[in-house]
């Protein structure tokens, strides 16, 4: 095994996470080898979703590689046409037998979706609660979840949100839903912290990737660690994923990171769907 040592970090319910992880959005295709080579790299936390449909294959990686359960940390989500409560857990019972697990370490709504669900972005909210109290989820979470949708939830909820997962990468930082996570005392994840590849190829990551010997995917990852995200990048490919792990013996300097701060294009940066108008089931 590998002796690769990825630091943690502790989410508000105590429990460590670590800081670097495995994504597997659109790893549909040798799902079971790419999770396995991940895991052989030294990768002990998985990042899958019940929209990924791959949870299966990842759970027989996870089986067959004989890493104890408590050495992983592993997040699903909740899919788009499960909301309702009776669904809600349905679904979450297949996700745990998928995975061949008896728990979740991190279980979120994977989208606020509101303009389905009457409008109500807090459906779920209980239900994950129920996880949570039955140890069945050891942490729970909102994924895309924007400050307005975060506030309802805030409302309603008897257990704050531990977890914010949103999209945030150099040219979409994501700032001020990540500070509103915060600021609640939740643990944040940047998704797509390489902008899908885009950060791989760009001239300003770089020049600076080229300064200081490293590649621009791992400058890319280093600023949202340095950021204080949890990330997770993900490659089929098991060269780039031993790249993306060797991001612990550098440090980005202040002015390294103040250009990459000013690749921030906003709006225009964000690679995926807006939280408010995200309504695919
Ligand atoms: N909550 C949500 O709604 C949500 C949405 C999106 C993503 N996520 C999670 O976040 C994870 C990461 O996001 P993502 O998969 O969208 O995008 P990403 O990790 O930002 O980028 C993945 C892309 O970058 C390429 N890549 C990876 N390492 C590279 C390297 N070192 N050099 C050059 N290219 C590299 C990959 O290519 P190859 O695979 O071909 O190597 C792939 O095309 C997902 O897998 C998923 O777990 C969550």
């Amino acid at each position: 095994m590998s002796s690769v040592q990825i630091p943690t970090t502790t989410l508000p319910t105590g429990a460590k996470i670590p800081v670097f992880g495995f994504g597997t959005y659109k790893v549909t295709h040798k799902v079971y080898e790419t999770v396995s080579h991940a895991l052989a790299l030294g990768y002990r936390h998985i990042d899958t979703a019940q929209m990924y449909g791959n949870e299966a294959e990842v759970g027989r990686a996870i089986a067959d590689s004989g890493i104890a359960r408590n050495e992983l940390f592993l997040t699903s989500k909740l899919d788009n046409g499960n909301h309702d409560p009776k669904d809600a857990r349905t679904s979450f019972a297949h996700t745990l037998a998928d995975l061949r697990t008896d728990y979740v370490d991190l279980f979120l709504i994977h989208w606020p979706l509101p303009s389905l669900y009457g409008g109500d972005v807090t459906l779920p909210w209980p239900v994950l609660e129920e996880f949570y109290a039955q140890g069945q989820a050891r942490a729970i979470g909102l994924s895309n979840y924007s400050i307005p949708h975060i506030e309802k939830v805030l409302k309603i909820a008897k257990i704050t949100p531990h977890v914010l997962q949103v999209e945030a990468h150099p040219f979409f930082p994501n700032n001020e839903v990540r500070a509103f996570a915060r600021a609640h005392g939740m643990t944040t994840q940047a998704w797509s912290p390489l902008a899908r590849g885009r950060a791989a190829h760009d001239p300003q990551l770089s020049r600076i990737a080229a300064s200081i010997g490293k590649s621009s995917a791992q400058v890319a990852l280093r600023w949202a660690l340095e950021r204080g995200d949890v990330v997770f990048p993900k490659s089929v490919t098991p060269r780039r994923q031993a790249e993306n792990l060797d991001v612990f013996s550098f440090q980005l300097s202040h002015s390294d990171r103040a250009r990459i701060d000013a690749l921030d294009e906003g709006e225009k940066g964000r690679t995926g769907s807006h939280p408010d108008t995200m309504n695919r089931l």
